[in-house]
């Protein structure tokens, strides 16, 4: 297992697979997903063309956060399993040359939590200052409040403390306290719990928000930092191979930081570029996606970028200006109903109308622009959502595996799921299941296998520079990836029209471009634009070969 592990600078080319345990395979008929099940489907995963599995939280939990809420850090919570089967599925895992990581919520527990129990005894308990306390609840006033469609104030009153306790979530998230040591080695000491088991790696959860000072924000601050470089520690000395992600959704500056020198987090989310693939697409205008990349600031060596379009959250926008997300939110949530908070809980195909061209679009640029893609369980087949359920469970629906009952999700009674499995017409589990497109070969699963192989084909993906190419309009988006001497060049038409478009690409001339699918017939390129014309949507990929 160690040995597994230890493989360096994996995390460089990985594809992620986001996985809710509850949502994905029930093995024992209670209604949810569990780890057993989730065993069972590890050649389906692994027929994706993956790498590495991410499991949002598996821990006790009250479930008010989806587990988001731990009750104990050190446990599985029974509903979907228990540490033998995580052990099992870590070894299964690796027999198949995939990783696991799961989420690590440091910044709070649930308030179920016997810490927090404890905690609420009073000063006297040795627990107390595990948390932020106050007398007053106006401390820290220009922190915001990040649920807004639900908390009011990041103060909540606990009646039995007789003080109000500090929560950058729902309130019954109350939040650690970090300025007290004993709780940075309590963290510490959870994630060599789960190193120890054999897991590759977390992805950290809500880290911007661990320590408070009055007259911030209470985000980013350099004491956060300094614990960021005590967990990246640890991995280096105990556990090479096993990495740190971060979820940060910050500018990027700030956003950038969390890689410190390359002695803070592995991998973060780039949470800037996510709304501007949307945006760029909507508006059939490159400049968002390039003026993104192009101000990012550059990463240490051996860092690496997670990109995503979706997960299991809403699509935020707390990145983008407010006249982008005024923008935003009106073509891409028509019904109220799709906001939440600061975002649209929306799932891939419905944001994009289902259109296949603008799916395949998209993809095509997260499995080509820099970055290790992270792919949401239910968005390689098309999944769809139920904007009917509360909060972001419209995203956390049932697996649909096939036609069968519950989708061949679960053998329970319908009534005992854990949420219901779609039944829309557009989404319905009997046409939009894995079974169905594993029989058709040009499902949209077929297709997104084919890409992700013709990606892990090519190292310049994962490891190459990335420079843009001058294009004679705007609604063409073309650059190159280039890694020891191989050049590919990437070009897509983020238009719903037909467009011809002159390339400047006289810095490769005499190469020619060689299509992914083996077509050798473009002509070679010269001291002079290069012309091609792209169908709605299309985007092709090549490799720049002599001629
Ligand atoms: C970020 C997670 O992605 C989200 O699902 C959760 O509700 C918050 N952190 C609070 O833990």
């Amino acid at each position: 297992m160690a040995e597994f592990n230890g493989g360096g600078h994996w995390h460089l080319d990985a594809v992620f697979y986001q996985v809710y345990v509850r949502g994905f395979k029930d093995s024992s008929r209670d209604g949810n997903g569990d780890l057993r099940g989730l065993i069972e489907k590890l050649d389906y995963i692994e027929s994706l063309g993956v790498s590495c599995l991410w499991l949002m939280p598996i821990f006790p939990s009250p479930l008010r956060d989806d587990g988001y809420d731990v009750s104990d850090f050190l446990e599985i919570d029974p509903s979907i399993g228990s540490l033998a089967d995580f052990q099992q599925l870590t070894e299964a895992a690796h027999q198949r040359d995939l990783r696991v990581i799961t989420d690590l919520v440091i910044s709070h527990t649930s308030d179920q939590h016997h810490w927090f129990q404890k905690a609420r005894q009073g000063p006297d308990s040795p627990f107390f200052s595990y948390y932020v306390w106050s007398d007053s609840d106006d401390r820290y006033q220009e922190a915001q409040v990040i649920f807004s469609d639900t908390e009011h104030s990041n103060w909540a009153w606990d009646h039995q403390a007789k003080r109000y306790y500090w929560h950058r979530f729902f309130s019954h998230q109350p939040d650690l306290n970090y300025d007290h040591l004993p709780v940075q080695e309590a963290i510490l000491d959870v994630m060599r719990f789960w190193l120890d088991l054999g897991i590759d790696g977390f992805r950290v959860d809500a880290v911007p928000y661990l320590f408070e000072r009055e007259g911030t924000n209470c985000e980013n601050l350099p004491e956060t930092h300094a614990f960021c470089r005590r967990m990246r520690r640890l991995i280096d000395g105990e556990y090479p191979g096993r990495i740190l992600l971060a979820e940060a959704n910050q500018w990027p500056d700030d956003l950038v930081a969390y890689f410190g020198a390359g002695d803070e987090f592995h991998m973060a989310f780039n949470f800037p570029l996510m709304p501007r693939l949307f945006l760029a697409l909507r508006r059939e205008d490159n400049r968002p996606l390039i003026d993104c990349i192009e101000t990012l600031p550059a990463i240490p060596a051996d860092c690496q970028w997670a990109t995503f379009l979706r997960n299991h959250d809403e699509l935020t926008l707390e990145m983008v200006t407010d006249a982008d997300r005024d923008y935003l939110t009106s073509e891409y949530a028509r019904d109220p109903r799709m906001m939440l908070n600061v975002g649209i809980r929306r799932r891939l195909a419905p944001l994009l109308d289902h259109d296949r061209r603008r799916i395949e679009l998209l993809y095509s640029l997260l499995l080509s622009l820099p970055g290790a893609p992270v792919i949401y369980y239910g968005d390689e087949i098309g999944m769809g959502d139920n904007i009917y359920l509360g909060d972001r469970n419209g995203v956390r629906t049932p697996m649909q595996w096939s036609d069968d009952r519950n989708a061949g999700f679960s053998s329970a009674d319908p009534s005992r799921l854990y949420k219901p499995v779609l039944t829309d017409p557009l989404d319905n589990y009997q046409t939009v299941n894995v079974a169905a497109q594993l029989r058709s070969p040009a499902s949209l699963l077929h297709w997104l296998r084919h890409q992700l192989r013709l990606r892990s084909s090519q190292p310049v993906f994962s490891r190459g520079e990335i420079r843009f190419v001058q294009v004679s309009c705007r609604s063409i988006v073309a650059f190159t990836r280039s890694h020891r001497g191989t050049t590919a060049l990437l070009v897509h038409n983020l238009a719903a029209t037909v467009q011809p478009v002159h390339l400047e690409l006289e810095a490769y001339a005499g190469l020619r471009p060689v299509h992914f699918s083996g077509n050798h017939g473009f002509p070679q390129i010269q001291a002079a634009p290069y012309f091609l014309n792209l169908a709605p949507y299309e985007s092709l990929w090549f490799l720049l070969e002599p001629a």
